[in-house]
Formats: structure tokens, sequence, C-alpha cells
């Protein structure tokens, strides 16, 4: 069973920490690595669930995975490489959109059966967007109603092909250029508005046939079949991400002051900080370096009060892509903006591990805050005061995570139920926010 944890306002967040290895950037380098010819090292592997759902996929595809303290070892096996025994391989996602999405790019290139399932909230997310493509380049791939997993994929010899995708999905995009590094020919790709782009720098760290080119319509990715890949030696920055719920709490909660280690800058990922900066936030980026062609530093926050501009602040438009995770703790953020803030073309929202935009509404409504629904986002006009409640995270690791921070500027006590799902993208959570709160301030509770 879950925990319940309990949560009563903190009166200053302050420390040092290092947030666990990026969630998308592990998931990436296992996959690439996996079909690279030979081993490959890779230091500050993340630790969510989530990824763990990924080795444990490329374990049952043949490929041997060594674990040490810190650091693993993947023994690729080369483009195609993959082996299972009998003619059908069960693999399970877990919660993993991105273990579903990402790797059937690459078993879309290998001759047998897989039948690729997940939770009950994978069950419930779209997978059209990477069927379609798939089945352009020659995979055979069935899903339930046509659209949910469980999907039934038997791949084989792929042709290139040249895909608009219609969503700004780094998933999509990831998925079609793992395909194409099969296929025969080159593959394009475009997209709407830039997603993160974790893949295209690290197929330059493998060595694959890959440009991006500028052209009239935009920006268009090309990946050439059939090359080599040669493995790497990677050290995985830390989860901006995950990094948000400390970077929030420090923000908001007066007197706070922390630095945070390492952790993933790359602009496709970013724009909460620079929101965050435009409220107001005072965030210093230092010793800001280039790995692996990431940007990577360390951030320091203080408290400060916040504002948004005149008339409000709209959050919307290609940005959307470049935040799409944070979304749920800038909402808790906004309850403490004098102002308005306005988060729109957030629809995709509604298709993450929950419906976040309900999520979200129904998390500040019940912590006494007040907020605008609407299909595409929300709009919340601050400063609000959260006076606590019990929050129904819906099995929504980033819900329990953002409303935990909540808790922490809410006047009465906050409960978070099924806190357990944090352990998705970030187990180390309540242990590492209990570390740096003052005392007398979080997580009482347990079961
Ligand atoms: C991810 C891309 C985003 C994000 C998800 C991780 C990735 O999803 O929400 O948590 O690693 O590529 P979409 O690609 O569906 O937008």
């Amino acid at each position: 069973m879950s925990r319940t944890i309990l949560i009563s306002g903190s009166s200053a967040i302050n420390g040092k920490i290092s947030v666990p290895g990026d969630k998308s950037i592990s998931h990436r380098v296992a996959m690439l690595a996996s079909v690279a010819s030979g081993r490959s090292r890779i230091e500050g592997f993340a630790t969510s669930a989530d990824c763990r759902s990924t080795l444990g996929c490329l374990r049952r595809l043949g490929i041997t995975i060594e674990e040490a303290s810190d650091h693993l070892v993947i023994h690729g096996n080369g483009l195609g490489g993959y082996r299972i025994e009998g003619e059908t391989v069960w693999l399970d996602s877990g919660n993993s959109g991105s273990t579903m999405r990402m790797l059937s790019g690459l078993l879309a290139a290998h001759p047998f059966r897989t039948h690729f399932d997940g939770d009950l909230s994978l069950r419930r997310r779209p997978m059209g967007r990477i069927i379609e493509p798939l089945r352009q380049m020659g995979c055979h791939i069935e899903a339930r109603e046509g659209n949910l997993p469980p999907l039934i994929i038997r791949g084989g010899a792929l042709d290139a092909i040249s895909y608009s995708s219609p969503v700004a999905s780094a998933q999509v995009k990831t998925c079609v250029l793992f395909a194409g590094l099969h296929a025969k020919g080159t593959t394009m790709f475009r997209e709407p508005a830039l997603s993160r782009n974790h893949t295209e720098l690290m197929l330059a760290e493998f060595g694959a046939r890959f440009n991006e080119r500028e052209h009239d319509s935009g920006r268009v990715l090309a990946i050439e079949g059939g090359a080599e890949l040669t493995p790497v030696d990677y050290r995985v920055p830390g989860d901006l991400s995950s990094a948000s719920f400390f970077i929030a709490a420090a923000t908001l909660i007066q007197g706070s002051s922390i630095l945070i280690q390492d952790v993933n800058l790359n602009p496709t990922r970013s724009a909460f900080l620079d929101v965050l900066e435009s409220l107001g936030a005072n965030i210093l980026r230092e010793d800001v370096r280039s790995r692996h062609g990431e940007m990577v530093g360390n951030l320091r926050i203080t408290s400060s009060a916040l504002h948004s501009n005149p008339g409000g602040t709209i959050i919307s438009g290609a940005v959307i892509a470049n935040l799409v995770d944070e979304l749920p703790i800038l909402a808790v953020v906004a309850t403490r903006v004098e102002g308005r803030v306005d988060v729109r073309d957030a629809r995709e929202l509604r298709i993450k591990e929950s419906d976040r935009i309900r999520s979200v509404v129904d998390g500040i409504r019940e912590l006494g805050g007040k907020i605008d629904e609407f299909e595409d986002g929300f709009s919340i006009s601050g400063p609000q005061q959260l006076t606590g409640g019990r929050i129904e995270t819906s099995g929504d690791h980033r819900i329990a995570m953002a409303f935990t921070v909540a808790g922490l500027i809410s006047s009465g006590v906050t409960e978070i139920s099924d806190a357990d799902c944090v352990e998705v993208s970030f187990p180390e959570f309540y242990d590492l926010m209990s570390g740096v709160s003052t005392e007398g301030s979080i997580i009482k509770g347990s079961m």
C-alpha cells in the first residue's frame, strides 16, 4: 500500500543538493547504447522507476547491462541486434510513456513480435502519434482501439520517410529518428515547434549520420539509416524537472537559499527558469558549461516576491513544449504571484500521466485556492493564501511533488495520497525535501 504524506508549512528551504540524473537523457542514452556496437559506460543514470522500465525492456531484448553503485555498463549489440527467445517478447513499460514511444522506434526494425504493455495510466495514453509514422516506414503495428496500449509490433526492414509530426513531441521525434537509424535511405522529420532536443544532441555523441537543416518551411532533421553507432562514455546531468520543485519552494518560502549542483540547463528544457525569472525570481546560473553537447551548471536560488506583467503574464505557444512537465508546479507558484498568470495552448497536459489540467484545478481548489479551467490550460490570480487539504494524486508523480510544495506554502496541513508515486521520476524526493526544510515544517505522516 502506498503511503500518505502529511505536510505543514515550512519556514525556509536551505542547503546544497544534487538531484538524480535526468530521466529524458537516461532513457535515450540507454536505448542508443543498446544499439551501438560495443560497451558504453554511463554515470549518473536516473534512479527513476521509468528508467528502470527501460533497462528491464532492454534486458528482455538480450542486452547485457551491468550495474555498479555509481555507473552502468551497457553492452550494445549493434543496429538490429536485439535477440529474443521464441517468436514473441513481452515487454512492460510500467508508467513510462517515454519507454514505450521511443523504444518502439527501435523495435520497429526487428523481425520478431513484441507485445508492449504498461500500467493503467499508460493504457490511457495515445500511441497513434507513433503508430502512424512507423506504419509509413513499413512496420506492422497494432494497438487496442487503434490508439492505446498494449501495442503489438512486428518489425522488419524499414524505408526512410519524410514526416511532419502534427504534435511538438520529443517522444514522437525520438521514435521516428530511432527507426530512421535502421531505415533504408535518409529519414526526414519536422515538428510544429521545437521540443526538447536531447535526441539530436545525443545522436551526434554516438556518431550517427545526422544533421539539422533550416528550410523555408522550418527546421528539418535528417538521419541516414544503416550507419553503425559508436559506444559512449557518458555522464548524465541532474534533472531540471526534478529540480523545479526545489526551485519553486526556495523562491516562494521567505528566507530560503538553495544551491542545486550539476543540473541540465538545455534551453529546450529550461523555459521554467525563464518564466520564473520574468516573474521576479532570483535564480543565478553558475559554472555553466557544455557536456556531451548539453548545457549543465549549478543553480543558486534565493526567495523573492513575484509579480506578473501589467495586464497579466500569458504563457502560451511554442514555449509550452519547453516547460510542459513543469506546468503543475508553475500553477502552485502562480498562487503566490501578484497579478494574473495564464497558461494556454497546453492541451497536451490532458494526456500525461493524469489529466494534469484537471489534477491541477482540483488540487488548487482543494487547498482553498481559486483557479479558472480552460480546455487548454488555466488562469490564476494572486497572491492567494492556500489553506491545506487532501490531494488525490491520481498516481501522478508530478502532481504529488507539485502539491507537496503547495503544502509547504499552505497555512494548514496538506495530505498527499498515494505519495509513493514519486518513485516514477524521483524516489529521493521526500527525503531530499525534508533534508532542506527548516525544522518543524514537513512530512510527518505515513500509511
Ligand atoms: C519527454 C517528452 C515529453 C515529456 C515527457 C518526457 C521525453 O513528452 O512530457 O515527460 O523525454 O522526450 P512529449 O514528447 O509527449 O511531449
